[in-house]
């Protein structure tokens, strides 16, 4: 395979491309199995990270699951760096009444689980029938702060990772695996 401008930035591969795409399928698959008996299920993409997972776990869900209605909304808390500012700013709010929907948030990482928390309050103070959460990724520190979630798909070490959405600087979200930086990467001069 012909060399990508990345490949000499990552130290390693955490989880690959086909571990990804295995664990959407399975994930998808728990979730229609849950929401068997609803007439509508309203996926909520916490951008902008989890717009990689969101269109892959989507299709799957699709395919087996209740009709599905997609929402989109940008909620940070790691601001520039690798660690979370412990901040939550929202960038983009809903633009639509979530009162008696069922809502899957669909998240790709949960670190300190600051957005998570608030994501809940928040979206469970709109009068929502049910509020569940999926998350591709999660850290030590999110199982003993956040609630206890149905649906993770990795419970990882206390690194800081990219690729499938995840960046750092921006960069990198395009990786369709995540790894670990080299060191030198942080450096780069354009980043
Ligand atoms: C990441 C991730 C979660 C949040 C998790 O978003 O997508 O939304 O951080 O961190 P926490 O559990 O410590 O709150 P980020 O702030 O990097 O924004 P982005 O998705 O737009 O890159």
């Amino acid at each position: 395979m012909p060399s990508r401008w990345y490949d000499e930035d990552i130290e390693r591969i955490i989880v690959t491309e086909e571990q990804i795409r295995d664990k959407t399928v399975e994930l998808a698959r728990q979730v229609a199995a849950d929401y068997g008996q609803v007439h509508e299920l309203l996926l909520i993409c916490v951008l902008k990270g989890a717009v990689m997972f969101t269109a892959d776990f989507t299709r799957e869900l699709g395919r087996i699951g209740p009709p599905l209605e997609l929402e989109f909304m940008s909620a940070s808390s790691y601001g520039q760096g690798t660690t979370s500012s412990g901040v939550v700013r929202v960038r983009a709010d809903l633009d639509r009444d979530i009162a008696g929907r069922h809502v899957l948030v669909v998240e790709d990482i949960i670190d300190s689980g600051l957005t998570l928390s608030w994501l809940l309050k928040y979206l469970t103070s709109q009068a929502a029938a049910s509020v569940e959460v999926v998350t591709l990724f999660r850290k030590p520190d999110a199982i003993r702060s956040a609630p206890p979630l149905k649906y993770v798909g990795f419970d990882i070490a206390p690194e800081f990772v990219v690729g499938y959405g995840l960046d750092y600087g921006e960069r990198y979200r395009e990786l369709p695996f995540v790894g670990v930086l080299k060191p030198a990467a942080y450096a780069r001069p354009d980043l």
